[in-house]
């Protein structure tokens, strides 16, 4: 008998050999052969596997920069630069690094919102999602560390910023900051712990998450656009009957999206790698200089939402300043996101077949959340921190006021099996399937 997908070992004995003393063909099959994953996908899906070649991306790339990169504070700005100049094709390593950041971002973000749309993250999926936040909040912290390593203007001054922040915390604040920093000003040893943080351990913490994410969707199986469980539809055999192997099918469907994904990286790298000052800020191609504040400190727009949180608090409560609760409220508004799936009481996943009120809340939270983006990076002005309040106001409300707007929802009823997806990533339907 021929090699199949499910069986790729016939005839190969390498293969066989391997198989004999390590359970190769049966994790294979539990991860690709015999992964039935639902049939109605469409390109909402595609974020999970983007996200995870960005990190190859990520992950190749940075081990490339490291051979070239000096960790010190003398050294690291010129280094970049001699990277960029002399080093060969290194300005195309550090433009894929820099842009694969801001690409991480997107295409995490849009991730977690499509599980927003789907209810992804409601049993029995609350570990994937709990696991995607600590992804996310790694994630933070690798690509803060990794900004402050060329050490340029904006390096240097975010760093003061974001670690400044831990000063507002009472009675250990001031120490903990220079414990942070490694010295009583960010300095030499603060960009060597933040290198060897960015380059050595939370790649791997990241990794390691990754792998934990995979190994749970794998457990419950993936939820799709309609929100139904495809494991409650079997045939006689045990497949779901709107499953579909993922290899060779998704593979083949998501290598199709990989490409068209690549292609649009490439376009950034190699025409827009700045992208007008917002994947790389201006005044970090000036070297750090601790004596000159840079006119306008923002953060990579990545960050800008949950920046923008924090400035929009300008005001004291009783004995709390208003510099500690804007800190609050912007680990809160992260805090909120793990509490996700205890929030949402709503019984049926998917937004196809949701109520209105939750519909018109995430719209409102999505333009919240953008506009949040944008005044993050903006300077502050009157006008712009009442937008931001407004928006803090709205970002919290969704999630502080849910339990009860979503226990009370009026919802469509379900579909008994799902309904056709989208023509580039979902697969037809047989007849004689919608019967069974
Ligand atoms: C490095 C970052 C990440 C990688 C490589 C990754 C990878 C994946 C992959 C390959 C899938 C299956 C395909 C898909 O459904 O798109 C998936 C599903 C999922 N991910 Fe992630 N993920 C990452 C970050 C996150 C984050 C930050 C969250 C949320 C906080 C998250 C939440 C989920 C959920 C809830 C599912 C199940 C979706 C469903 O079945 O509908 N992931 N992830």
């Amino acid at each position: 008998m021929a090699a199949s997908p499910e069986n790729p070992s016939k005839n190969n004995r390498v293969i066989e050999w391997v198989d004999a003393r390590f359970p190769l063909i049966e994790t294979w099959n539990y991860h690709m052969g015999k992964y039935y994953t639902p049939k109605n996908f469409n390109i909402w899906y595609a974020f999970g596997v983007l996200a995870a070649v960005v990190l190859v991306i990520q992950l190749v790339t940075g081990i490339w920069l490291t051979m070239s990169y000096k960790p010190s504070a003398e050294e690291a700005f010129g280094s970049v630069e001699y990277i960029m100049r002399d080093v060969h094709w290194g300005w195309l390593i550090r433009y894929m690094h820099s842009t694969g950041a801001s690409a991480f971002f997107i295409v995490v973000y849009l991730h977690m919102f499509r599980a927003m749309l789907y209810g992804s993250y409601k049993k029995p999926r609350e570990l994937i999602w709990i696991i995607g936040m600590l992804i996310f909040l790694v994630l933070m912290a690798e690509a803060f560390m990794g900004y402050v390593l060329p050490w340029g203007q904006m390096s240097y001054w975010g760093a003061q910023v974001i670690i400044g922040l831990f000063g507002a915390i009472p009675l250990i604040g001031e120490q903990l900051v220079v414990w942070i920093q490694g010295d009583f000003m960010i300095a030499d040893a603060t960009l060597n712990r933040f290198f060897a943080l960015h380059v050595v351990a939370l790649p791997l913490v990241l990794v390691m998450l990754v792998f934990l994410h995979i190994v749970a969707l794998h457990h419950v199986g993936s939820n799709n656009p309609d929100g139904i469980e495809i494991k409650e539809k079997k045939d006689k055999t045990g497949k779901p009957l709107d499953g579909i192997p993922f290899h060779p099918y998704f593979t083949v469907k998501d290598l199709m999206i990989i490409i068209g994904f690549l292609f649009f990286f490439a376009l950034v790298v190699f025409f827009a790698p700045e992208m007008g000052g917002l994947f790389l800020e201006h005044p970090n191609f000036e070297p750090a200089n601790p004596m000159v504040t840079p006119d306008h400190i923002a953060p990579v727009w990545y960050f800008a939402p949950f920046y923008a949180i924090l400035r929009a608090v300008t005001f004291d409560i009783w004995f709390l300043d208003a510099k500690l609760l804007g800190v609050i409220a912007m680990f809160g508004s992260i805090i909120l996101l793990f509490l996700l799936p205890w929030l949402d009481r709503c019984p049926v996943k998917s937004i196809r077949y949701r109520g209105n009120t939750y519909k018109a809340a995430l719209a409102a939270f999505t333009v919240a959340f953008v506009m949040l983006t944008f005044l993050g990076t903006q300077p502050s002005t009157p006008l712009y921190t009442l937008l931001a309040q407004i928006g803090m106001f709205v970002y919290f409300a969704f999630f502080l006021l849910m339990p009860w707007y979503t226990a009370n929802e009026k919802t469509k009823p379900l579909p008994k099996r799902v309904t056709k997806g989208s023509p580039l990533l979902s697969f037809p339907f047989s007849s004689s399937d919608r019967d069974s």
